[in-house]
């Protein structure tokens, strides 16, 4: 299933299968999204989406419940 991820804040929408990595839709769209331990435990790769949710792009996979997956970057230079 083929579904399309929505990265704001620059608006880049690019196409990703269900199940695929965050962090490699992210680099096929050129959006670059921080990363440290890519084990979920320094937090860098924080990233919100659309429902609010706040999850960790390097634990996440594209989830099989929409067509459309919009993902918030946060621009947080502590980060
Ligand atoms: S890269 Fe450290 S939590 Fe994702």
């Amino acid at each position: 299933m083929t579904m399309q991820i929505n990265f704001l804040p620059d608006d880049i929408t690019v196409n990703a299968e269900v199940g695929e990595p965050l962090l490699d839709v992210a680099e096929r769209a050129g959006v670059s999204i921080p990363t440290g331990c890519l084990m979920g435990t320094c937090h860098a790769c924080t990233v919100e989406l659309d429902d609010g949710e706040v999850i960790r792009a390097c634990l996440t996979a594209v989830p099989p419940r929409q067509d459309k997956l919009i993902v918030h970057l946060f621009s947080d230079p502590t980060w």
